[in-house]
């Protein structure tokens, strides 16, 4: 039998096992593609999710998950799916076959937990100038952990801060805590707590949160701790 140049590139064996075993470098090669590439979701969010492939026709295709997906429009080479209810981390395939040929692409779906609430106490509220305070920020069902950022403000100044360098699976509660020397002019801002969850590494933005402003009351040597609200607007001590 002459040797032949079969149209697989390949010498003398029939076409459908050339396909299958001989030549994996040869044939059609072809790529698919997930939209987007990274994704960060609330709990129960849903979110589209675009399958395409350079193969021209391909033969059979669809999306491995355990979330509930429906499909929402295809054409030739690309099928568009809507997946709902996440409620955990997850990873999610798409597969595309092509000549006999099946490629798959991968998508991790990270969770978050907002930062809603940002709850700021001074302990104490009414110190004398050169006593020391707490600051106590907390913000509670925070995730993921290892994405926060606590700042601790004094007016606009930021006067600690915190991240986060665990890896937690659940939401949980993040606390940070700075004690300080109260300053005459402490009396005259407010102290506030910013949370930053950035989710720009998990394919998301920075979602910010700001707690309500407290005051701290200062009041000066020979002053009595105990003085009503109406001392402070009374002339300075001299
Ligand atoms: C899905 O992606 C393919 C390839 O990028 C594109 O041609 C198609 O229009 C997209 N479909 C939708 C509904 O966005
Ligand atoms: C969403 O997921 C949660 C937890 O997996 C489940 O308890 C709930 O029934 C689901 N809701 C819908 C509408 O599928
Ligand atoms: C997806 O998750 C897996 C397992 O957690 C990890 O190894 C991989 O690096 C992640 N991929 C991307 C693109 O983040
Ligand atoms: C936290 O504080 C450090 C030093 O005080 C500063 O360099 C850093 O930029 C701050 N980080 C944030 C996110 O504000
Ligand atoms: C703040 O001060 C209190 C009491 O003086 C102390 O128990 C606590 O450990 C201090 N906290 C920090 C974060 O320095
Ligand atoms: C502090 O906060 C209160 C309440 O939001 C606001 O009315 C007041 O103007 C603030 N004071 C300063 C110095 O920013």
């Amino acid at each position: 039998m002459p040797l032949k140049m079969s149209p697989f590139g390949c010498w003398g064996l029939p076409a459908a096992l050339l396909a299958l075993f001989c030549c994996p470098g040869s044939g059609e090669t072809f790529e698919v593609h997930m939209y987007p590439e990274q994704l960060v979701v609330e709990p129960g969010g849903s979110t589209l999710i675009n399958c395409s492939t350079s193969c021209a026709l391909p033969d059979t295709s669809g999306l491995e998950t355990t979330l509930t997906k429906s499909l929402v429009a295809s054409g030739t080479q690309w099928k568009q799916y809507v997946v709902s209810n996440v409620s955990q981390d997850t990873i999610i395939y798409c597969y595309f076959t092509c000549s006999r040929k099946q490629k798959l692409k991968s998508l991790n779906v990270s969770v978050f937990y907002p930062p809603k609430e940002v709850l700021l106490k001074l302990k104490p509220t009414r110190v004398a100038v050169g006593g020391s305070f707490t600051i106590e920020c907390w913000v509670p069902n925070v995730a993921p952990l290892e994405s926060l950022t606590l700042t601790l403000l004094r007016g606009k100044e930021a006067m600690h801060n915190k991240t986060f360098r665990t890896m937690a699976l659940a939401p949980q509660e993040a606390t940070v805590t700075h004690n300080a020397t109260a300053h005459k002019e402490d009396g005259h801002h407010n102290f506030s707590c910013r949370a930053d969850l950035d989710l720009r590494s998990l394919g998301g933005d920075i979602i910010h949160g700001v707690s309500e402003p407290q005051t701290l009351k200062v009041y000066g040597e020979g002053e009595s701790p105990e003085g009503g609200g109406g001392r402070e607007h009374s002339s300075p001590i001299p």
